[in-house]
């Protein structure tokens, strides 16, 4: 184990199961040495995020919805009261309605647009709020963004609305937090097999477009991210706040 995040408390909001992105950033922030905290949605995925947890010599795991401002304050009371201070936030979570990733920005509801809005976007600037008061020691968020906010991916759609918003937030909040010296970033990773890009219409050919033109001719995976979150959360990265790291072996800079 080395120990660039050594005695951190760090929390992960987003696991899973071992395919979700979290699981990679949460393995390599375990080998530098912080001290694990998860976050889980609802019963149904707390024995998975239990065991998981358990595997990178953690017990420390807390029921949030994030669309609940309820839920988020009781977790954070809980943080404060058992570890008082936090050093990191891994926010790696989103959903749409299927119908709403498949059938175009244009068919959107109201209450699906506002649905992906509040999960996908809100739910950091809501998450950062109560983080902040814990991060006496300064701090890192980070959050997870797609090249679908810059580009347009047929398949995407309303996601892709909201990691732009998402993306325009980071900036905000890195505004908003950096005199606390908060930092707040994001990673755009590029595709991978999760089961929240299995929403995603045509997937497979996404994967097999990365393969092909990628500068580093390959997709990503999920230790890909795991070093990259690593200096994001870690004090190597202490004078980069606001930013967009696009993680997917060059693929965004290619014109076709
Ligand atoms: N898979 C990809 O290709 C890809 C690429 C770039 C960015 N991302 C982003 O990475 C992040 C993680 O997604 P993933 O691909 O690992 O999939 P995933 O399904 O493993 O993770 C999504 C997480 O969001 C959580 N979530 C959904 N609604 C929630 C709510 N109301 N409250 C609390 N948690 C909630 C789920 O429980 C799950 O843990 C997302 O922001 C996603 O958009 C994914």
């Amino acid at each position: 184990m080395s120990s660039l995040l050594a005695g951190k408390n760090i929390l992960i909001m987003g696991l899973r199961n071992k395919w979700s992105i979290a699981w990679g950033i949460a393995k390599a922030a375990r080998d530098q040495g912080a001290n694990l905290i998860f976050t889980y949605l609802g019963e149904r995925e707390k024995d998975a995020v239990a065991e998981l947890a358990a595997s990178l010599d953690s017990s420390a795991i807390y029921s949030c919805d994030v669309t609940s401002d309820n839920a988020i304050d009781h977790l954070f009371t809980a943080l404060k009261q058992n570890y008082g201070v936090l050093h990191g936030v891994v926010h790696s979570i989103a959903f749409a309605r299927a119908e709403d990733i498949q059938n175009g920005v244009v068919n959107t509801t109201r209450d699906g647009y506002a649905l992906a809005m509040d999960i996908s976007a809100y739910s950091l600037a809501a998450v950062a709020k109560r983080a902040q008061s814990l991060m006496t020691q300064g701090g890192s968020i980070i959050t997870l963004t797609y090249m679908g906010s810059e580009k347009v991916f047929p398949g995407y759609n309303i996601m892709g609305v909201a990691k732009a918003a998402l993306e325009t937030e980071v900036r905000y909040l890195a505004s908003d937090l950096g005199p606390q010296g908060i930092r707040v970033n994001a990673i755009s990773a590029g595709p991978i097999k999760t089961l929240s890009a299995k929403g995603v219409k045509d997937f497979s050919s996404i994967l097999d477009t990365a393969d092909q033109k990628a500068p580093l001719r390959r997709r990503i995976d999920h230790e890909d991210i795991g070093g990259p979150a690593v200096f994001l959360l870690s004090e190597l990265s202490r004078a980069v706040t606001g930013e967009i790291m696009h993680v997917d072996c060059g693929l965004n800079i290619m014109g076709i």
